[in-house]
């Protein structure tokens, strides 16, 4: 069944916290929300004290009253299943509910998620109150989406409680039936740690020395899983009750803790909460990486985006506040990712508590703020782009993301290196593209990969035989597929591959990895690409080239004159290696040469612009029309050649530049191509066309 967002347009809004002001205030916020174009409200993320002041006495008068005056002003509700904060009354009642660190430390109560996700007493508790939110406001024609709980995973993404070792020894009960298979996984013929029964395993718990790999592995698969069962046990609640609701829960961008993908495939809508530091001149650069994920979560899907800050935040070391406009950009930024809502946290800025100084769109001059005005000239705009919703974003490259690796190579004390997270390699190669002009979808393992040219795996430590199978036959069909160093190390256990890395993918890319040279802090080496010496950090690795054409070799150091980057054809299509972490501009170097040569349709680099980063050009496919979103953060106005098809959503009609922060979104025909001019006749064309689009959100 798919069940969708009831919204006219798209979503403009945030959370709401109406507990904490008084009732007087309230109708001024309904005012004021309905002046700055809010159309979809957040409430009672935090609310369960006040909803079950005491056990099972419910009181939701007040609740009542805030969304009957939401509804009476036509502002829909994504309404919080409140369970993200227990009660203290709660927790004075069952303390063993607090969750616990690896060395013991029973955290207080005193903030928010005081919680072991893996306690049946917090999750009977939970569910109570689930049901009864449900009952309560199931049919109540203002709540569009559930919300369940907060950001899974914020403060407390592990426990090490007697709940959670009761609950990891079930999991791993069912996972190897016996516990044989168990010993052989977990490879406890190392270091004696032998075990005779389930009984006897504990969670990792900090411990005299580095933790089985293996046991640390399946803790962190467990963790995620244990979330997302109380997540689940949520959602069975709420199909049950109102079968028709959409669910979601706030995802944190890319977070390390949690396995997204599963998350995404137990709820109708992807959600994500968005933070990119203003002080960071490449934040949206990572953050259209975080956007990626949002929607390469469901399939290309559209999502929402939950929450970002109007302004500054209040939980960096520094804060700093967005400049005039760049709110503005970064919310048409992940529209133009996907977003088919712009949300934040929160409505109006907090009087007291840790969050008093987090800017919101209500700030504390009111509706004099900054914030505001510039929120309320957004939400007028936002007003006349119903037409972008539903479609989807066009992407001819794809990058791998899988849990289950990323969480592997986050063992400490045991790899080559410890500077390798996958996020790292990530975000290095997805800035490559970016600045490149080119936009990534990142995917799971077995993903449909038949609209992409390019699959990006910057570091893909584990590798199991079936996906092997699938890059080959991705490769076979003409894809080109780009694998990055120390990939295809272990398998599914931790254990190393027969024979070395690549292990299952030695045959798609023809090398073998003799061993991994990685680079000490501060130090670098050098590759020759096309004859010119380009920089290499963090990793090397000695390769032979056994099937492969040698593309670059090292220069100087311990490898020179060895392969350093391969490249191999299979079937139609390619598989290259890159066996070291490359600094940028040998990157970039690289990386345009192999999406050139696959043909991916890429924004021109506008000669004015100052870098590659500070122009964005993405663009949205519906089922009549496509939507091109131009994005200047630079300093420079970029001339832009609309093509005849074209109407200007935003950005005047008369645009010909797109001036230093500035947004352009036109609607044109597919047949179109999109036209970054300064370079006469050079056009990005998208007009391949894509799978019919199904809206997530309906109009
Ligand atoms: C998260 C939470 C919100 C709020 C914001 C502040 O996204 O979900 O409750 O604390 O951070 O940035």
């Amino acid at each position: 069944m798919t069940r969708t967002v009831r919204l006219n347009g798209i979503a403009f809004g945030g959370d709401y916290n109406p507990e904490q002001w008084p009732r007087e205030v309230w109708q001024e916020d309904v005012r004021l929300m309905q002046k700055a174009g809010v159309n979809f409200i957040t409430v009672s993320v935090f609310s369960w004290p006040l909803l079950e002041p005491e056990e099972g006495r419910f009181d939701f008068g007040w609740l009542d009253e805030v969304i009957e005056l939401l509804h009476s002003a036509g502002i829909a509700v994504d309404l919080a299943t409140a369970t993200a904060t227990p009660p203290a009354w709660l927790i004075r009642k069952h303390p063993e509910v607090l969750p616990v660190t690896a060395d013991g430390v029973r955290l207080a109560f005193g903030s928010r998620q005081a919680y072991c996700f893996s306690s049946p007493v917090f999750r009977a508790y939970a569910l109570k109150l689930t049901r009864a939110m449900a009952e309560r406001y199931g049919n109540h024609p203002a709540v569009r989406l559930w919300h369940v709980s907060n950001e899974y995973g914020d403060h407390v993404a592990r426990c090490w409680c007697d709940a959670s070792g009761m609950h990891f020894r079930g999991w791993l009960k069912s996972k190897y039936s016996s516990i044989e298979a168990l010993n052989e996984a977990w490879g406890t013929s190392c270091w004696g740690q032998h075990y005779l029964d389930f009984e006897a395993i504990e969670p990792p718990r900090t411990a005299t020395g580095p933790i089985n790999s293996t046991q640390r592995l399946d803790f962190e698969r467990f963790s995620s899983d244990a979330m997302l069962e109380l997540f689940t046990a949520e959602v069975q609640v709420l199909r049950e009750v109102t079968p028709e609701l959409p669910v979601t829960t706030n995802f944190m961008s890319i977070l390390h803790e949690l396995d997204y993908f599963k998350f995404a495939d137990a709820e109708d809508i992807v959600t994500d909460d968005a933070y990119p530091d203003p002080a960071d001149p490449r934040s949206h650069v990572d953050a259209a990486l975080n956007y990626a994920l949002m929607r390469g979560a469901k399939g290309g899907a559209p999502w929402l985006l939950l929450e970002q800050s109007a302004s500054a935040v209040s939980w960096r070391e520094v804060n700093v506040p967005k400049a005039p406009g760049v709110m503005r950009l970064d919310s048409y930024q992940a529209m133009a990712h996907g977003a088919d809502g712009i949300m934040y946290f929160q409505w109006r800025a907090a009087k007291f508590g840790p969050e008093k100084f987090h800017a919101a769109i209500l700030g504390h001059r009111g509706e004099r703020s900054r914030t505001f005005a510039e929120c309320s000239v957004l939400g007028a705009e936002l007003a006349g782009l119903a037409a972008v919703k539903g479609s989807r974003v066009v992407a001819q490259v794809a990058m791998l993301c899988d849990w289950d690796s990323n969480w592997a190579l986050a063992a400490p004390d045991s790899l080559p290196t410890d500077r390798l997270p996958w996020i790292k390699a990530a975000r290095a190669w997805h800035r490559a593209t970016f600045g490149l002009g080119a936009t990534v979808d990142l995917v799971r393992a077995g993903a449909d990969l038949t609209s992409y040219k390019v699959l990006l795996l910057p570091n893909l430590y584990l590798v199991q035989p079936e996906l092997a199978a699938q890059l080959e036959a991705f490769a076979a069909a003409g894809g080109t597929v780009v694998v990055g160093p120390f990939s295809g190390v272990v398998d599914a256990n931790d254990h190393m591959h027969d024979g070395g890395a690549p292990g299952p993918l030695r045959p798609l890319l023809g090398v073998e990895v003799d061993e991994v040279w990685p680079l000490p802090d501060g130090t670098a080496g050098e590759i020759l690409l096309a004859g010119e010496p380009r920089g290499v950090h963090t990793i090397t690795e000695w390769i032979d080239a056994v099937d492969a054409r040698i593309v670059a070799r090292y220069s100087g150091g311990e490898l020179d004159g060895r392969a350093a980057v391969t490249v191999r054809e299979h079937g139609a299509g390619s598989a290259w290696y890159l066996s070291a972490a490359l600094a940028e501009d040998g990157m970039s170097v690289l990386m345009a040469e192999i999406l050139d040569e696959a043909g991916v349709a890429r924004r021109p680099l506008p000669a004015s612009a100052e870098a590659g980063d500070a122009v964005e050009l993405v663009v949205r496919r519906g089922p009549d029309s496509s939507f091109s979103f131009v994005l200047n953060r630079g300093t420079d106005h970029v001339p832009v050649d609309l093509p005849s098809s074209a109407t200007v959503l935003v950005g005047g009609s008369a645009a010909s530049t797109v001036p230093p922060r500035g947004v352009l979104v036109v609607q044109h025909d597919h047949a179109d191509a999109v036209v970054l001019a300064a370079e006469p006749g050079a056009a990005t064309d998208f007009s391949t066309p894509l799978s019919t689009p199904t809206a997530e959100v309906t109009p």
